[in-house]
């Protein structure tokens, strides 16, 4: 396991849409197992795979002292809305508020090619819409109104 490097606002890899993931190898597991431990030291709540600069369609995300693993994750459907800040590993110092759906349903494939369906709420479904987005090479910035300092 290692910690690997957050790529930052500015670098193109973070604009392009990832591609599906076909081998849910050893080397897939290496990578999230590298995602958790860059996640937790950096004190995140999520990460998607171009941030440590790798076009895979996958995210983590640390919600209530549990992980979860999206790979090549789908929001089947989204209802009702939130507004409240966010912040991003990429986008360093800075907040901003974003209109997210209120809930959302997912359908995902776990590391070893599982397919399963999960409904969250609330900031997990905040983070689930965050992290999804990081998939088609979008930011929060993209959709934020009122980006200030934030100093996280
Ligand atoms: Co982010």
């Amino acid at each position: 396991m290692a910690i690997r490097n957050i790529i930052q606002v500015g670098d193109s890899v973070l604009r392009k849409k990832c591609f599906e993931v076909e081998a849910f190898d050893e080397k897939l597991h290496k990578i999230l197992d590298d995602m958790k431990d860059t996640l937790v030291k950096a004190e995140g709540m999520g990460l998607a795979c171009p941030q440590i600069g790798l076009l895979k369609r996958a995210f983590i995300i640390i919600y209530k002292d549990r992980l979860y693993e999206f790979i090549n994750p789908v929001i089947v459907s989204a209802s009702g809305k939130q507004k409240d800040d966010e912040a991003c590993l990429s986008v360093k110092g800075k907040c901003g508020e974003v209109e997210r759906p209120q809930k959302v349903t997912v359908t995902a494939f776990d590391r070893n090619g599982k397919s399963f369906t999960l409904k969250a709420s609330g900031l997990f479904a905040r983070c689930v819409c965050h992290e999804n987005d990081h998939l088609d090479g979008i930011l929060y910035i993209d959709k934020a109104v009122n980006v200030r300092e934030c100093g996280n």
